[in-house]
């Protein structure tokens, strides 16, 4: 992405902060794997968003005036030798569009001085550990001055409040992003289908991780840095387990295999999950369990608008998901009653038990309220049918063009007195990710079939 336009994140940012605001974003530690190794480093997303700078040990310091500092890692070149090249902070200006940089080991040095005569300090609550205490030292010290005319922030306020509600709606460019994130991993599905019908056909043991490595192949052969987060491979009854990793269970033809993977692309987040019959060919019983998630998201996806509730598709999703319910005998409508009635006691809640979307953005669960802000005051109490407890709910965010969130509903039969054996351990989730617009939504992980006929026919190529 191009410098300019973090930069005019930062000066819109810089609105926020008031004339004499400060704000202080670190990026994420590395975290140490074992002894000398490392977990693979991945930024923190606020200050990406702000910096583009994806070094660790780096902070930055955005004044109301609109004027940045970046601290960052000094050149070293035993250190470069060893981890790679740092852009030190005589480069990082002209690299970064900013206007000054320090070395990261004098940020202790720098910061009283930056803070003194600010009204209010603006940082990211509960999100880095400790940085409460460092906050609160450098305010210590400059308290140590006020008798030689220091001036000390008044306020601490949370930069998560104007950072999150700046990061919901994507720009162009961030939406050009996720199309080709979406892009890759949809290669990443195809290849996986292909790959598990042509190993059954050859007479091959399929494994979970055999399909696991097509995706990260498509992944990182696409250019993406890694998967936005734990794939779930899932074979058979493994679908029904709703946070299950890619393993070594084996997948048998007359199964369903259930993958939710995504890449991330330069910073942002895709998530897609398809189901498919493992030998290519759907059964009867799968067919119309994957029929009725396929409805229920055809319902949510024509929910999806600029101007529709955020629970708008969910609701569109339950109303199908519960009929059918009832429909395949899933439900049975002496005991559970009506459509009504399924939806008011939640009784579909044993087979879908999750919701069916979240923003999606340079996290998996992107950042940004569900609730709509313009409408804060209002809140009603319910009593929930399941659990009896008392919820307080607010109207729910209004969607907007350039809001990106997923579609994702699902079945998960578990064995239980009374459900159909035809359906026992089929679990089913599809899910696609769409960009909100001013009349619908633009789908933008369809480089992967949905429709039963566009997969089996993909699965036989
Ligand atoms: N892959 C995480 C999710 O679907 O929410
Ligand atoms: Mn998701
Ligand atoms: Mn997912």
């Amino acid at each position: 992405m191009n410098p300019s336009h973090h930069a005019a994140r930062r000066a819109a940012l810089a609105q926020h902060l008031g004339p004499q605001g400060i704000a202080i974003v670190p990026t994420a530690p590395e975290q140490q794997r074992n002894r000398d190794s490392d977990f693979l480093y991945r930024h923190d997303s606020y200050f990406y968003y702000l910096s583009g700078f994806s070094e660790p040990r780096a902070w930055l310091v955005i004044t109301g005036d609109g004027k940045t500092t970046l601290f960052c890692q000094p050149k070293d070149l035993e250190r470069e030798i060893w981890d790679g090249v740092r852009l030190g902070p005589d480069a990082a200006p002209a690299a970064l569009h900013i206007d000054a940089a320090y070395p990261v080991t004098a940020l202790d040095a720098h910061m009283p001085g930056l803070l003194d005569g600010r009204d209010a300090v603006w940082f990211p609550f509960a999100t880095h550990k400790g940085l409460e205490t460092q906050v609160d030292g450098w305010l210590n010290t400059l308290r140590a001055r006020v008798r030689f005319g220091a001036l000390c922030p008044q306020q601490q306020r949370d930069l998560c409040g104007p950072l999150d509600e700046m990061r919901l709606t994507k720009d162009a460019a961030e939406q050009d992003t996720m199309r080709r994130a979406c892009a890759i991993s949809a290669e990443g599905h195809v290849r996986a289908m292909q790959t598990c019908a042509r190993m059954l056909r050859e007479g091959k043991e399929v494994r979970e991780y055999h399909l696991d490595a097509e995706l990260l192949h498509a992944f990182r052969a696409g250019g993406s840095q890694y998967p936005a987060y734990g794939s779930i491979v899932a074979a058979g009854a493994n679908a029904c387990v709703l946070h299950y990793r890619a393993d070594a269970g084996l997948v048998r033809s007359g199964d369903l295999v259930l993958i939710d993977a995504g890449c991330e692309l330069d910073g942002y987040a895709s998530d897609i999950t398809r189901t498919f019959p493992a030998n290519g060919k759907f059964t009867g019983p799968q067919r119309a369990l994957y029929e009725l998630v396929l409805a229920s998201q055809h319902a949510a996806v024509a929910a999806t608008r600029a101007g529709a509730r955020f629970t708008d598709p969910h609701e569109a999703t339950v109303k199908v998901l519960a009929q059918g319910m009832l429909d395949v005998g899933l439900l049975n409508k002496n005991t559970v009653g009506t459509l009504d009635d399924v939806i008011e006691k939640r009784a579909y809640f044993q087979f879908y038990m999750h919701r069916t979307g979240h923003w999606l953005g340079m996290d998996v669960h992107d950042c940004g309220a569900y609730t709509e802000p313009t409408e804060l005051g209002i809140r009603h109490e319910r009593k929930d049918a399941l659990t009896g407890e008392t919820l307080v709910n607010r109207p729910a965010r209004i969607l907007q063009p350039g809001m990106v969130l997923t579609i994702e509903p699902g079945i998960y039969v578990r064995p239980a007195p009374g459900v159909p054996e035809q359906f026992h351990h089929i679990g089913i989730r599809i899910e696609d990710d769409a960009i909100v617009t001013a009349t619908g939504c633009e789908l933008i992980s369809r480089g992967v079939p949905v429709e039963v006929g566009a997969i089996e026919a993909l699965m036989r190529g």
